[in-house]
């Protein structure tokens, strides 16, 4: 476990440069400010953040009685325009939008996100979920002598594609990670609870006890919010991520390699032999774009599904400018004539316009089902992708471009 360590633990150097590049930041933005305060935050104000990670985030907490019902994004970009205009690097200001507006700015090789927010004392005040953010900062960083553990909780989750909550990954988000890590306090004490989940095990660290979720709060794994015991930070996880930590740590406990921590480079070499789709996205919020990627790409799945095509693997790779989608199949060609199936006999209406539609073929049945032989378009599998990232109109709204390799 040592030498990953080495790989993820920045060095002291590294995290240097990095709070002094936040301290600078945060200096400049607070001599702009009256009544609100910029402060450090998330992964590196928790010291959680991996080794060459530069993304820093900032919130701004406004006082609540000069601010109440005042539109703080937009006071903040007015601050944040200001400053930029005079550093003539205007054009690395972006606004985001969200359920409250923030902005990044990228500086090389930094990315400032910096988020409103309003100062509260209790997660009960907050009027967005991020103005519970510093609560969350405060929490973990009572758990300082852990933060090692966290980051190989984290690299693990991010090296085996589980880590993120954003809607179009469904994983666990870097808080949730932090969370698990501290209520069995070792990255391999976690591994060895993981192995034994079950679908609705319930992780309480500050023992708040049972009290109601919200029904769209409940997923496989429910993680109490040690700063808000009405939320569960793991309301985002999908069934399959759940299920890929726990097969993941039953691996790792079987043959605890540093392999589990080793980010596979994307490499089109490596998957050669599959279909390969090369994506152009539409341009947007990441979210956005990123959920319509994953759209598109299980849409695809099915239709070479019902083509008749076995698929046994596929997946995507996304780095902002383009993006792949690659599948596997058993099958790359299916014979020329294609079964295509009537509605179940005992539908007689649906029966009968079926064999009006088709009457000019003959009529087969095997004994459930009637059907049809219908000559196929194409019968290659790249041929068949080829026509129909071409021609489809719900793929063609998703992406920008996309392309048979
Ligand atoms: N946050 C949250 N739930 C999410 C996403 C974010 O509660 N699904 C809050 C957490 O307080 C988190 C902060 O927003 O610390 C910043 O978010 P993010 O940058 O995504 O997480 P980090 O903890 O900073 O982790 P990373 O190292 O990946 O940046
Ligand atoms: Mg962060």
């Amino acid at each position: 476990m040592k030498t990953v360590l080495e790989d993820i633990v920045p060095s002291k150097e590294e995290s240097k440069i990095l709070n002094m590049a936040a301290d600078h930041f945060i200096k400049k933005l607070n001599s702009e400010l009256k009544n609100a305060k910029a402060i450090i935050g998330g992964s590196v104000a928790k010291n959680t953040f991996l080794k060459g990670d530069y993304d820093i985030d900032i919130f701004v907490q406004f006082d609540k009685e000069h601010y109440k019902n005042k539109d703080i994004s937009e006071i903040l970009h007015g601050k944040l325009k200001k400053i930029y205009k005079s550093a003539a690097k205007i054009s690395g200001l972006h606004k985001v939008h969200g359920s409250r507006d923030y902005f990044q700015v990228r500086q090389d090789p930094f990315t400032f996100e910096i988020v409103p927010i309003l100062k509260i004392a209790n997660a009960k005040e907050a009027e967005n979920i991020t103005d519970i953010s510093p609560l969350h900062t405060e929490w973990v960083r009572q758990h300082a002598h852990l933060a090692d553990e966290m980051r190989l909780t984290k690299a693990f989750c991010k090296a085996n594609k589980i880590y993120g909550a954003e809607s179009y990954i469904r994983g666990f988000s870097g808080y949730t990670l932090e969370i698990l890590t501290a209520a069995h306090g070792s990255f391999e004490n976690l591994m060895k609870a993981a192995s034994r989940w079950k679908p609705g095990t319930r992780i309480d660290v500050k023992n708040h006890g049972v009290k109601k979720l919200n029904k769209s709060k409940i997923s496989p794994l429910i993680v109490i919010d040690p700063v808000q015991p009405d939320r569960n930070t793991a309301a985002a996880l999908s069934e399959k991520k759940f299920n890929e930590f726990i097969s993941l740590a039953k691996e790792f406990l079987h043959n605890p390699s540093p392999k589990f921590f080793k980010q596979v480079k994307f490499d089109l070499d490596r998957i050669k032999s599959a279909s390969i789709l090369r994506v152009i996205p539409l341009q947007g919020k990441e979210d956005l774009v990123g959920s319509k990627l994953i759209k598109c790409m299980e849409y695809i799945h099915r239709k070479l599904k019902e083509e008749g095509y076995e698929v046994t693997e596929y997946d995507w790779h996304w780095d902002n400018k383009e993006a792949y989608f690659w599948y596997f199949a058993k099958n790359k060609n299916l014979p020329l004539e294609k079964k295509h199936y009537g509605p179940p006999v005992k539908e007689k209406k649906h029966l009968e316009e079926f064999m009006k539609k088709y009457s000019h073929y003959p009529m087969k049945d095997d004994g459930a089902r009637v059907y049809v032989e219908l000559k196929r378009k194409h019968t290659n599998i790249n041929n068949f992708l080829k026509d129909l990232v071409e021609k489809d109109s719900y793929i063609r709204e998703k992406v920008k471009e996309i392309k048979i390799l």
